[in-house]
């Protein structure tokens, strides 16, 4: 309940937000779940759970596993505690769901393990692999305290990107270049490549085309919510245009096969 609240509040001037949430902090019940870490070694894994997802490309029990420039909190903004943007905030009691892509029911891990494969254009983790166990457990934790419901229709938790209404076949590249420009040139470059101010959107070091972002609609929905970075001020048709931009550049290919990993091959698309 509060998590909505704040969600609602995150819409309006910050400054409110800030005010409307500390006002409400007084009637919390204490039943609210509270983000303590568990003691011993489960909060040791939640605290290399959120590390690894901030760190994904470079630190050494996630690199390896990784085939772009991307961290995680690339996408799922804030350390994945953003109110939209690719939020992990209740995204555990959505799990087990129905994926009606892998035609079968995905546990939370096997999510995880899918955004490697996809949106960090690289390998498989083991299942119950160091890396795979703990950034589960940052997740679940995200979710402690909250009630359970499973979801029966796809892999999204209660706080999923919101899809923008619009029909896909209007999309306009060449609106889009010209908004790009405008809007996102100046941190992602004008070639796409990335720079220090912000990460690759596309080429070799970008998500791939089995990636949800690889998708105009699922693009633009997350840009309407995300970017530019800090002042998300695109409407829903700029940023369709600006997604259907960005995915018209090359981006590695997504071959299945080549992404499992020790994997069985029946456990995915
Ligand atoms: C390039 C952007 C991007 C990156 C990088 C990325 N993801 Fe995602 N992730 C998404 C999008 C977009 C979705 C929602 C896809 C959809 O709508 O089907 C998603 C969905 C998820 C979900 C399901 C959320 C829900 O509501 O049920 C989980 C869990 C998840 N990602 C974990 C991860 C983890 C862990 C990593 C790093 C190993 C990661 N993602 C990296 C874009 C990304
Ligand atoms: C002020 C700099 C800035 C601007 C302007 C900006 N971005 Fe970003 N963008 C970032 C950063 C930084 C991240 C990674 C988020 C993080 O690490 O917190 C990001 C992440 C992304 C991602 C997901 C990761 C990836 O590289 O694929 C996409 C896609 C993206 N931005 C597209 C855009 C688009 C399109 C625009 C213009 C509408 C835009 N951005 C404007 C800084 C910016």
């Amino acid at each position: 309940m509060r998590r909505q609240t704040f969600h609602n509040a995150a819409l309006l001037a910050p400054i409110l937000a800030v005010a409307f949430v500390s006002a409400l902090g007084a009637e919390v019940p204490s039943s609210e779940p509270s983000r303590q870490l568990p003691p011993g070694p489960l909060g040791e894994a939640v605290e290399l759970g959120r590390r690894l997802v901030n760190e994904t490309s470079d630190h050494p029990l996630s690199a390896p596993f990784v085939g772009n420039d991307l961290n995680c909190t690339s996408c799922h903004l804030d350390d994945g505690e953003h109110p939209t943007a690719g939020s992990f905030l209740g995204v555990a009691t959505a799990y087990p769901a129905w994926s009606p892509r892998e035609n079968r029911v995905i546990t939370l891990e096997d999510r995880v393990l899918n955004c490697f494969m996809r949106s960090e254009n690289g390998i498989r983790p083991p299942n119950g692999s160091e890396v795979s166990v703990a950034i589960s457990a940052y997740i679940t934790w995200l979710s402690q305290g909250e009630s359970i419901a499973m979801n029966p229709d796809q892999p999204l938790g209660p706080n999923a990107v919101e899809p923008v209404r619009l029909d896909p076949a209007t999309a306009d590249v060449d609106r889009g270049a010209d908004l790009y420009e405008t809007h996102c040139a100046a941190c992602h470059r004008e070639d796409g490549l990335g720079s220090d101010d912000g990460p690759p959107v596309w080429g070799d070091r970008s998500y791939n085309r089995g990636a949800g972002l690889s998708q105009n609609v699922k693009l633009a929905s997350w840009l309407k919510v995300a970017m530019p970075l800090g002042e998300p001020i695109l409407t829903e048709q700029e940023a369709l245009d600006i997604a259907a931009y960005v995915n018209s550049q090359e981006r590695p290919e997504f071959v299945l096969e080549e992404h499992l990993g020790t994997q069985k091959p029946h456990a995915a698309p």
